[in-house]
């Protein structure tokens, strides 16, 4: 029997997922379950970075815990744990610390933007944040990353860091290749196509949030961001609000682009526009049910997060002592 290739994948718990956060990640990771060995992390030590209120974080901790399992996430097939409740994370971000450069860190463009929009908290941890993000991954020898095109660079670096790690002191880290999908990679701000879709956007009518009730889905769609010709076409340059609304149609309908054209030959935006509204709120309903119950099951969801970090505390532990050996600390 041939062993199944590993995934590993994290989200932060600062509040909920958008569709974005849906298309572009963790409907991947659902699909990849049952071919995979996936290991799924809710990574609260990351959202440390940027300042909080800690009953925010009790609460978003368990709630993006339900999110994933609403969204599919199976912890019968998969490990789904909290990051902090593995130690190892935080030791071996320690060890890699030192094997990663300062010119390195520098470079990396989500720390630009977070230090813009945090002046007054530029801390250490925001800046050493990718290597907390490689730890997570080498620690469970991974082979695979489902992330959205946003974390590619971090992939990157954690790549480097390995092959680093590596070249002196032996096979240690499985070097992680990302896993960015094709279609909803990049899901765009209904009220700036130009920009991401993100759950921190200041205005509300930007993003759809998983929870975001059917009547407010369509009207955030009604008002969304488009061009002043009428032709449904998909041309990024020039149509970036029509071609994000097509890219959402088809994620969650399977449709081509072509298709969709065709669908939409001699009709108006407004239509269109409808047509999408309905169809993501049609997918987002079940998850809603899904993730109020689950909510509800409190229990069920502290017995998944206990058996989560048994499983991904052996795997770390494993990967933690021989790094440990190998860099002389045995
Ligand atoms: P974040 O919301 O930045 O914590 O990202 C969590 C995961 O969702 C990461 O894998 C991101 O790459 C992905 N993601 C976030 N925003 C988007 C978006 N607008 N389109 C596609 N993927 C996204
Ligand atoms: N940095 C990722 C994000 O913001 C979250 C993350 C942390 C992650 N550790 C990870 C993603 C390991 C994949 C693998 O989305």
């Amino acid at each position: 029997m041939t062993q199944k290739k590993r995934i590993f994948s994290g989200m932060q718990p600062t509040g909920i997922l958008t569709l974005g956060n849906y298309l572009g990640a963790m409907r991947n990771w659902v699909a990849l379950q049952d071919e995979y060995d996936c290991i799924y992390s809710i990574v609260d030590l990351h959202s440390l970075t940027i300042r909080h209120e800690p009953k925010d974080l009790r609460q978003y901790r368990i709630s993006l815990l339900a999110q994933y399992i609403a969204c599919g996430i199976d912890p019968e097939k998969c490990i789904l744990f909290m990051q902090s409740h593995v130690s190892a994370h935080a030791e071996l971000t320690w060890i890699l610390n030192c094997y990663t450069y300062m010119g390195e860190l520098n470079r990396m463009t989500q720390f630009k933007e977070k230090a813009a929009k945090n002046e007054s908290n530029i801390n250490a941890g925001l800046f050493t944040y990718p290597v907390l993000m490689a730890a997570d991954i080498l620690l469970y020898q991974t082979h695979l990353v489902p992330v959205g095109e946003d974390q590619k660079q971090h992939l990157e670096l954690a790549r480097d860091i390995a092959g680093r790690f590596n070249g002196l002191y032996g096979d240690v880290f499985q070097i992680p290749e990302p896993y960015i999908p094709k279609v909803g990679a990049r899901i765009m701000s209904l009220q700036d196509p130009e920009s991401k879709m993100s759950k921190s956007d200041s205005n509300q009518n930007a993003f759809i949030s998983l929870l975001d009730p059917p009547e407010t889905i369509v009207r955030k769609f009604k008002r969304a961001v488009t061009d002043s010709e009428t032709v449904v076409r998909f041309d990024i340059e020039n149509k970036p609000g029509i071609s994000n609304l097509m890219s959402i149609y088809s994620s969650v309908t399977g449709k081509s682009l072509e298709d969709i054209e065709r669908e939409f030959e001699g009709k108006g935006y407004g239509d269109f526009k409808l047509a999408v509204g309905e169809a993501v709120a049609e997918t987002l309903r079940p998850i809603q049910e899904r993730y109020k119950d689950l909510l509800a099951s409190r229990d069920y969801l502290e017995d998944v997060m206990k058996e989560g970090a048994e499983a991904a505390g052996y795997i770390a532990g494993k990967t933690l002592n021989k790094v440990y050996r190998k860099i002389g600390l045995r």
